[in-house]
């Protein structure tokens, strides 16, 4: 077993390296100090994990080495340089916030105007937390079943750039949400997004596959860039791989498309 002191608690990895566990069945063990016993936690259980400060930031990027909200603001750094918009310009929407890691890179490349959203109030209650200075506002809501209040209201905020990290598939976004999100951006309007490498191939089942082959033969969607790296190491230290798209939205997803 690997065996590391957070200055919290002790995250400890079991030794599964042989077995393999799938993505989105990780977990670790979290010992508390006062050595009240060991509890299981998955990675994909982001409520238990936004709930002790410091978790995820030790979890996923001191252990795992993730990348990607500094890989994403950077290709969108990248994009928007030479053209006609400064990053202070933009007004963004944070789909999959979490505790605001993103949030806080967009902040770091001069994005003053950041709008999240997450399904679950642990993410809201951990970014506002740790990160109260980044969101402007942050809702708590499903995208697939948007109170019809909270749509006026974020439609209200005329978002010109959409944004989510690591947070489609895998149970998670659905390609209906990613759809709602995207219709709430401006035309023409900015849009980065990652997603698994796997995802992208003919035989994925999330539906994001044939969704964005779809919108991108449609012109919908017009990449700009699209990288595809190392978005973490998993648990037993393999690299996983991600495709990073950054791009520009030409026109609203159809509603038929993602039914
Ligand atoms: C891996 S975390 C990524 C968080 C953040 N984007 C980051 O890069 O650190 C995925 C997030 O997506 C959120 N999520 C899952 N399903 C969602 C949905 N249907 N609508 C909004 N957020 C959702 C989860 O609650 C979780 O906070």
């Amino acid at each position: 077993m690997h065996r590391v002191k957070s200055t919290l608690q002790s995250v400890i990895f079991p030794d599964v390296c042989e077995e393999g566990v799938s993505q989105d069945q990780e977990y670790m063990l979290i010992e508390d100090h006062g050595g009240e016993g060991k509890r299981k936690i998955r990675f994909h259980d982001y409520h238990e994990i936004y709930s002790i400060p410091g978790l995820y930031e030790h979890l996923f990027y001191e252990r795992l080495k993730c990348q990607s909200p500094q890989t994403i603001s950077k290709m969108m750094q990248e994009e928007l340089q030479g053209g006609p918009m400064d990053a202070s310009d933009l007004v963004v929407l944070d789909v999959g916030a979490g505790n605001g890691m993103v949030g806080e890179e967009l902040s770091n490349i001069g994005v003053k105007s950041i709008v999240g959203i997450d399904i679950i109030d642990e993410a809201a209650e951990a970014a506002n937390r740790d990160r109260p200075e980044i969101y402007e506002d942050y809702y708590v809501a499903d995208l697939t079943q948007l109170p019809e209040d909270t749509r006026r209201e974020l439609n209200d905020k005329q978002f010109n750039c959409m944004v989510s990290v690591s947070a489609l598939g895998f149970g998670d976004i659905p390609p209906l949400a990613f759809a709602e999100a995207y219709n709430m951006v401006s035309t023409p309007g900015l849009v980065a997004f990652n997603i698994k490498d796997e995802f992208m191939s003919t035989e994925d089942s999330s539906g994001f596959s044939r969704l964005i082959d779809r919108i991108i033969d449609a012109e919908v969607f017009e990449p700009a860039a699209q990288h595809r790296y190392m978005h973490r190491l998993s648990m037993d230290g393999s690299p996983l791989y991600y495709v990073a798209m950054v791009g520009t939205k030409n026109a609203d997803i159809p509603t038929e498309w993602v039914e």
